[in-house]
């Protein structure tokens, strides 16, 4: 947790970016998984951490804007509860340590927000993604479950994405830290992995790493050789001589700040040509990410300009043909790359999804493509100074994919199909970083580089 003054001057800024009216906030609650007390481990609401910090259950809290209230309800705990979970500070005291004096019951909540609204006030929430708080909500304010996102509030929202998206300096030192114990993960996996083993047994050791050094993983470890498969979670196969693993996971510390790399590695420690060739295509457009991402240029353009490089790559090697400049226009890059160059990142991995998409990665003047892999950039904002952001550009030969183009004749004057024949088992490559937006250009975060050449990848795996 960060100091008192920390969460008081982030909920005075929000205040005053927000006219009048009432804040209601709502954190999370223990979420059962195969019987009521089968729990699992509990995940605090992001934005109630940013504001209000407490990482307990069954918390919520209001801000009223014109009196400048702020009111945190919460249940002390009685004697069964100490029997079972020990002592516990009282919900005045945990208060009291992010700012807040007045504290009442969560049974309180109900009245005083009905109160509230009874005397014409307009009660701001945010979009609930969790069916407790949907069921808080409804109880509340008597709204229809399919009716909650939309009646979420869009000003509440935009000034809380406002905020959220310039990380303050505390913010960037917990996810340097973040991504230095990332760092740790993957290098685990990278020194073990050998052919004959099974996926899990890596998976098993990075997460490891994950929940020893920090809290958890940031989101599923992603690890497979089947890479061409985007989010792929299982993880049973025997690692075999000549196929790529993907290895795309991330850590999350204590205070709940995220990372997020990916690593491409050759099972058994050693690319063949074929792969050398379309990996260094990859880490080449990941590496130029870092050197153009700076103020004053928009991440869409960034998409763009990766997405030219890769196609210049795949053009040399014989995948490619035609003008590039149309090729990008025409979307020719969503056929090995069907996904966006990178997203938002902070206290959730995917940084305020819950929020929304298009409201945390566009600014108003923009969006969102149809385009099969721009459709899918989640951040294409003007970039600015206090930005977290991933960079993860991939190449996938996804046979699926291939034939329905090739059967369409999609961009056919662009794609040279029978070369592509000699890559349908190829699998997939994607290489991902985490970059801070500076004043006058982008920098990694974390101390150190996770190996990212052909050359580092198979010294590291060497070693
Ligand atoms: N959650 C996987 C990624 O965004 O990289
Ligand atoms: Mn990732
Ligand atoms: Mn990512």
């Amino acid at each position: 947790m960060f100091s008192k003054e920390i969460y008081v001057a982030r909920r005075s800024k929000l205040k005053s970016s927000i006219n009048k009216e009432i804040l209601l906030f709502l954190g999370n609650s223990e979420a059962s998984s195969n019987y009521p007390d089968n729990t699992y481990i509990f995940r605090q609401d992001s934005n109630w951490l940013y504001y209000f910090g407490i990482d307990k259950p069954d918390f919520a809290a209001i801000i009223d804007i014109e009196s400048g209230e702020e009111i945190i309800f919460g249940n002390d705990v009685d004697i069964d509860d100490i029997i079972w979970m020990g002592p516990q500070p009282s919900v005045a005291d945990q208060a009291a340590e992010v700012g807040v004096a007045k504290t009442a019951p969560l049974a309180k909540l109900e009245s005083v927000v009905r109160d509230a609204a009874a005397k014409g006030r307009k009660i701001h929430f945010l979009p609930p993604y969790r069916n407790h708080n949907k069921i808080m909500l409804n109880s509340i304010l008597g709204l229809a479950f399919g009716q909650m996102k939309e009646a979420a509030s869009e000003e509440f929202i935009k000034a809380v994405v406002a905020q959220r998206l310039i990380k303050e300096p505390c913010e960037v030192m917990e996810i340097d830290k973040a991504c230095n114990l990332g760092y740790a993960m993957h290098m685990a996996a990278t020194k073990l992995m050998k052919t004959g083993m099974i996926e899990q047994e890596l998976v098993g050791v990075m997460e490891g790493v994950a929940v020893s050094g920090g809290y958890m993983t940031s989101f599923p470890t992603i690890l497979s050789q089947n890479g061409e498969t985007l989010h792929n979670h299982t993880h049973h196969q025997i690692l075999t001589e000549g196929r790529l693993t993907v290895i795309d996971a991330g850590v999350e510390i204590a205070s709940h700040y995220c990372s997020d790399n990916t690593r491409t590695l050759p099972c058994s420690g050693r690319f063949t040509q074929q792969q050398k060739d379309v990996y260094t295509i990859v880490s080449e457009a990941e590496n130029m990410t870092l050197s153009i991402a700076r103020p004053g240029i928009t991440y869409r353009e960034v998409h763009l300009t990766i997405s030219r490089l890769m196609l210049q790559g795949l053009k040399n090697i014989g995948i490619v043909k035609g003008d590039l400049d149309e090729a990008v226009a025409q979307g020719v890059q969503g056929l090995f790359m069907p996904h966006g160059i990178g997203h938002n990142m902070g206290l959730d991995v995917h940084d305020m999804e819950d929020l929304g998409e298009n409201y945390v990665g566009y600014d108003p003047d923009q969006t969102r493509a149809k385009q099969l892999g721009l459709g899918s950039l989640r951040m294409a904002r003007m970039l600015r100074a206090g930005h977290v952001i991933t960079d993860e550009p991939g190449i996938y030969f996804i046979p699926a994919l291939i034939d329905q183009w090739k059967a369409e004749g999609h961009c056919k004057d662009f794609i040279n199909f029978d070369a592509l024949d000699a890559y349908r088992t190829f699998g997939g490559i994607r290489i991902e970083d985490d970059l801070l937006i500076t004043e006058k250009g982008a920098r990694l975060l974390g101390s150190k580089r996770l190996p990212r050449t052909v050359e580092e990848v198979e010294s590291a795996m060497a070693e």
